[in-house]
Order: structure tokens, then C-alpha cells, then sequence
């Protein structure tokens, strides 16, 4: 950064007449801050060695700051996630006190290197990020940064605070090199709103799989407004684990639902891919896509107008999915909320998607979605194109246990209840389901090269669906 930038800088702190002024970190070209309504204000930067620029929401109290502890600087709610490249970065959250400003992340893979360090050294790597306070949470500061230039497949132990006052180590691994065939495993899971207690079990059981990371369906919590509501969500714990021993060690990458309401504690706690195409919100992180080795995934956001549905997103989903090369990237996952599919008693399908997305789905050939929504465990069969002259969907050849085959059609998913009130199902009024159970659940799914292992788990362990399939 210059001279003339950091005195740029401290002129608009000025005046907009924040009072996080004092020491920058900003370890790179690009810092801006703006005034908003009511005094918010947004910081821009490109963090150190990252190939992407960060983008916080329009809220009061955004900084960079490295040099003050101040009375409550122990770090919790931390979690890491990616919003750049999956096999050379992460990105980390966590929250302080509101008068801490120390945003920062030692990182190596020595895992004695970093436990003992105390700032950078050998083997032991710095990175400075920014932190934001809002409405209901002036008590607390939230801090993310942004770890890049990472080799890939590898284990990188980690702690975030700054001197003096750091966390105990975590781990990360950065995915294979983008195309690879080396087998990966995930987890998907939705809805863990209303019961915090179930949601931690979820994460216990599914931390039990060693996934490499999780996609996550939406409606994280009731009310994306209450911050109450994610302090519950981030501090749940069963038994000897918490919530945060797994999302601290395995890169949480989730879907807004309705309950979250794409609110600034939506945006603000979670580090997602900001590219930001024409009439998208949320700086960005509204949806977004992921590489993960031979795998692509899509994150939408359902929760919106219909005209946003069918136009901007629409277009970027079309866009998006027609730059994947199959012939490195085989698999497509899609991850949103709101089923287009379902047999759930109460939330019907969602015709309005359907007519949107699944025309894309189909022409892009997605292998499976993933909603959730309706609190329940749902597989359709393999659905591609229409009833002629009308809105349901055609269901294409089905191998043993409703897989497709030779890639007939996309299979839709509903994997949810991670905490939200289970819903029922009715598997008779539909011509698609080919299993459903009203049960709390989750998915883990391992790929190993053009082979799926898909298993859905009851939440006591027991098996609920399961197949491999080879495309
Ligand atoms: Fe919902």
C-alpha cells in the first residue's frame, strides 16, 4: 500500500467519523472505506497473496486493525470456508469482544511451529484481516482473513487472534489440484434453525465421516437478524464436541434459505465466493461456485423476486455451468434451499424454480441438487426435461436403487432437519420419489474419480439410503 493510499484512507475514517481509526494492517494495494447510510461503511481490500478482492456488508465499525487486545480478546466461533481457489486458500471467521481489533491468522504446517509462535517466524506465516461491528452486535467484533498461495492436498495447522492472544490450533487441508482424480469426501445437511442441541449432534456424526468439507442447504438459523440466533448456532455442542471443533477443521460452504434472509450476520459471518455478477447482492456472496478436484459445485439463492430468479441468476447459473469441461470436471453439484422436487406435506414443489432452473440442470446435465426446506430425507429418480406441455418432470431411465443410468437425468435431494421441526412425507402423491422418510438425516458422499458412494445416515447411525454410481 502507499503512502498516499493509507492517507486516503485515514482521511474518509475521518469523515465518516468512525472511531476505528489508529495502526492499518493493510498489507496491499486497493484498501478503501465509504460512508453509508447512517455511518456504515464498507472496506475493500485484496488480501496479501490472494488473487481476489474481499468485500465486507455496508456495516458500522468495518477496520483493519493488528495492534489492540482489548478486555474479551479470546477468539471463538471460528470457522473457515473458502472464497477463493479450494486447493490454495482458506478463508477463517471468528468474533472478540468489541474492543478487540486483533485480526489475524499464524498459519504453517508445522503444527509445533505454530502451537508455540507468537507472531510470524519460521515456518510460521502471518495474514491480516479486517473485523465489522453491527446492530445487535456492538457487544462483539466479528474478524475474518484470508490465507492464498497455499500448496494443494495439503494440512495446514492454524490460529487466529494476534500477540498475546491466540486461539488453540486448528487444522485445514487445501483440496488435490483442480481436475484430480484423488477421492474427496463431503457432507450436506440443512436446516439446523430452532434446536441447537440437534444441530451439534449432526455436526458430531457427521465430524465422524472425516470429510474434507460440508455444503449446507440454509436456514442456518430462525432469523437471520438475531445474532442470538447464530451465537446458538456457532456454540452448540454435544457431548465432547462442539459445533466450532468441526467447522474450525472443515470448510463450511452454505445456501441463504428464507430464515436467514440473506441478513448482514448472514453476510458478515460467513467468507464465501465474492464474485459479483449483474444484479447479485450481498457483495457478492448471494451465489457463487466452487471447484473441488474433478468436481464442480453451485450455491444458489431461492430466497428472492422471481425476476432476479429468472433473470440475473438465471443467467449466470447458464453461464456458470456451461464454462465446466466435463471431461476434467464430471461432476456437477447444485445446493439451494427451496425443492423444485419434493413429496413433503407441507412445503409443495417449487413450481416457479422448476420452470427456471431445471431447463439449465438439464442442459448442463447436473448430476444431483441439494435442498433442503422441507425437514425431511427425500431421492428423486433421475428427472430430465418435461411432460409435454406441461410442468412436471420426466422421469428417465433408472438403474437399481433409482440411480440413472448412463447419466439419464438429475436426481434432487432433500436432505434436511438438522435441527428445524421434521415435516411430513407422501411418496404416493408424486411419480418421481423414489424414497422418502420423515427422519432427521445427513448425507456424506465420497467421489473417487467417476465413482459416487452415497450414503444418507439417520441421525442415530443408521443407514437410510445408499448407492454407488459410476458415470
Ligand atoms: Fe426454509
Amino acid at each position: 500500500m502507499t503512502l498516499k493510499t493509507l492517507a486516503l484512507f485515514g482521511l474518509l475514517l475521518a469523515l465518516v467519523g468512525c472511531e476505528d481509526t489508529g495502526a492499518l494492517t493493510g498489507t496491499d494495494a486497493g484498501l478503501n472505506a465509504d460512508a453509508g447510510p447512517a455511518g456504515n461503511r464498507q472496506i475493500s481490500y485484496t488480501p496479501e497473496g490472494c488473487a481476489y478482492a474481499v468485500t465486507s456488508p455496508m456495516v458500522a465499525g468495518t477496520a483493519m486493525h493488528a495492534d489492540e487486545a482489548g478486555a474479551s480478546p479470546a477468539p471463538d466461533h471460528i470457522h473457515v470456508s473458502w472464497a477463493g481457489p479450494s486447493n490454495s486458500t482458506f478463508a477463517v471467521n471468528w468474533r472478540t469482544g468489541y474492543d478487540t481489533m486483533l485480526s489475524q491468522v499464524l498459519y504453517g504446517t508445522d503444527e509445533a511451529a505454530v502451537a508455540s509462535a507468537d507472531g510470524p517466524g519460521t515456518g510460521v506465516t502471518v495474514q491480516s484481516g479486517h473485523s465489522m461491528v453491527y446492530g445487535t452486535a456492538l457487544t462483539f467484533r466479528l474478524h475474518e482473513a484470508h490465507v492464498c498461495g497455499l500448496a494443494d492436498g495439503t494440512r495446514y495447522f492454524y490460529k487466529v487472534g494476534g500477540a498475546g492472544h491466540w486461539s488453540e490450533v486448528f487444522d485445514v487441508a487445501t483440496a488435490p489440484a483442480l481436475a484430480s482424480i484423488e477421492s474427496f469426501t463431503f457432507a450436506v445437511s440443512g436446516d439446523s434453525r430452532n434446536e441447537p442441541s440437534i444441530w451439534a449432534e449432526t455436526q458430531k456424526a457427521i465430524n465422524d465421516h472425516a470429510v474434507d468439507f460440508q455444503v449446507f442447504s440454509g436456514d442456518a438459523v430462525i432469523l437471520g437478524a438475531l445474532q442470538p440466533e447464530w451465537d446458538s448456532f456457532f456454540e452448540a455442542a454435544s457431548g465432547d464436541v462442539s459445533v466450532q471443533d468441526v467447522i474450525a477443521r472443515t470448510p463450511f460452504m452454505l445456501a441463504n434459505g428464507n430464515h436467514d434472509g440473506l441478513a448482514t450476520n448472514y453476510l458478515a459471518q460467513f467468507a464465501l465466493p465474492q464474485e459479483v455478477t449483474p444484479g447479485e447482492r450481498g457483495e457478492g456472496e448471494e451465489w457463487y461456485s466452487f471447484d473441488y478436484a474433478n468436481a464442480h459445485f453451485v450455491v444458489l439463492n431461492d430466497t428472492s423476486t422471481s425476476s432476479l430468479i429468472e433473470g440475473a441468476e438465471s443467467t449466470w447459473l447458464r453461464d456458470d455451468l456451461m464454462a465446466v469441461d466435463r471431461t476434467t470436471t464430471p461432476w456437477i453439484f447444485v445446493i439451494h434451499h427451496v425443492p423444485p422436487y419434493t413429496c413433503a406435506t407441507a412445503h409443495s414443489s417449487d413450481l416457479t424454480l422448476r420452470a427456471a432452473w431445471q431447463p439449465i440442470y438439464d442442459e448442463a446435465r447436473v448430476d444431483f441438487v441439494f435442498n433442503g426446506h422441507n425437514h425431511n430425507y427425500e431421492r428423486s429418480r433421475p428427472i430430465r426435461g418435461f411432460s409435454t406441455g406441461g410442468t412436471e418432470g420426466q422421469v428417465q431411465a433408472t438403474g437399481a436403487n433409482g440411480i440413472p443410468v448412463n447419466n439419464s437425468g438429475t436426481v434432487y435431494v432433500v436432505a434436511a432437519g438438522a435441527g428445524a421441526p421434521l415435516y411430513g412425507v407422501d411418496p404416493s402423491t408424486t411419480s418421481y420419489t423414489h424414497i422418502a422418510e420423515s427422519v432427521r438425516n445427513y448425507v456424506i458422499v465420497t467421489i473417487e474419480n467417476r465413482t459416487m458412494h452415497y450414503t444418507a445416515y439417520r441421525l442415530d447411525g443408521t443407514v437410510l439410503d445408499q448407492f454407488d454410481y459410476t458415470k
